[in-house]
């Protein structure tokens, strides 16, 4: 019997990776997204129109899916919520593997705010009665050039924390094998991150050498990062994300380096500097 794998996210940058890779396979594909004129086009693939939130669409486009990708959502004040929803569709829909984008460090606890709804949505996954692989993502690194303000400065309550930032592109090839072999990563969580641990003074030095102009690193005090972000209108909880990025990676929370993208892809992760060789 053919499998089928059903894609979320494919209008983005991990779920359209994930979906062009698999394109190519014996599997047939499904791309679940917000909007199917934006779908991507990709030879025998169907299309369907699913926001997480929505329960029903979700168990339609799921009927006869084995395994599917679940990208996590957008950051919005309901975005556990509408994990929780997709979860319990993909179980209803009697999806037999679920692979998820988490993230590293994810606990209840976790300093960065957002860890903790990914470890509710790790949880309901792992009650749902699907198999499941959880990638825990660490920082993508791809973001790491935006940081910098047009002061050339990078600001934030990071200390010298260190912190192990992986390339999407990694993400998504490592996505692709475990969804290409659920069976043989079945129950199993990695942590996927880059090649080493940086400090986000680091960070800020390979971007100089790599921009030929300085980027500095400012450790903001928690009381000067809201106050930085207030400049940006946004509700209480997505100020909290925003300074927790930098809080988190103070702790430690964030420090540690993976074999897990090697592992999985039988290739090393890219790192920062890769990444900005081959085009900011
Ligand atoms: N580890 C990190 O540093 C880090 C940083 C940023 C984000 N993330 C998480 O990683 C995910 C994947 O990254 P990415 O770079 O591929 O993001 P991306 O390019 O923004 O793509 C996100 C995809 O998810 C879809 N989506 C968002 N909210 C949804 C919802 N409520 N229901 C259904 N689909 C939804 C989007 O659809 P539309 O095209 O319709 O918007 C898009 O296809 C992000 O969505 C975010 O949760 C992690």
């Amino acid at each position: 019997m053919t499998t089928t794998i059903a894609v979320t996210g494919a209008t983005g940058f991990v779920g359209g990776a994930v979906a062009r890779a698999l394109g190519g396979s014996d599997a047939a594909l499904r791309l679940l997204v917000r909007d199917t004129s934006r779908a991507p086009e990709i030879p025998g693939a169907d299309a369907y129109a699913v926001t997480y939130g929505d329960r029903e669409a979700a168990v339609r486009a799921l009927d006869g899916v084995q395994t599917v990708l679940m990208v996590s959502a957008a950051e919005s004040a309901d975005r556990l919520e509408q994990h929780l929803t997709f979860v319990d569709a993909a179980a209803a829909a009697g999806v037999e593997h679920i692979v998820y984008t988490s993230f590293f460090g994810a606990a209840p606890d976790a300093v960065f705010t957002l860890a903790r709804d990914h470890f509710a949505t790790e949880e309901r996954i792992k009650a749902s009665g699907m198999g499941y692989t959880l990638l825990r993502d660490n920082f993508y690194l791809d973001f790491l050039p935006s940081l910098v303000g047009e002061d050339g400065a990078i600001r934030g309550p990071a200390g010298d924390g260190r912190f192990a930032p992986v390339a999407r592109a990694d993400v998504a090839r490592s996505a692709v094998e475990a969804l290409a072999m659920p069976q043989d990563h079945r129950g199993v969580t990695y942590d996927l991150t880059g090649p080493e641990a940086l400090t986000m003074s680091e960070v800020a030095d390979i971007l100089t050498e790599h921009r030929g102009s300085e980027v500095r690193y400012h450790d903001e005090t928690i009381e000067e990062a809201y106050a930085s972000r207030r400049r940006w209108e946004a509700p209480d909880w997505q100020y909290d994300a925003w300074v927790s990025t930098y809080t988190a990676i103070a702790a430690g929370e964030l420090d540690g380096v993976s074999i897990a993208v090697a592992t999985l892809t039988g290739r090393e992760p890219l790192s920062l500097r890769d990444h900005l060789a081959a085009g900011e």
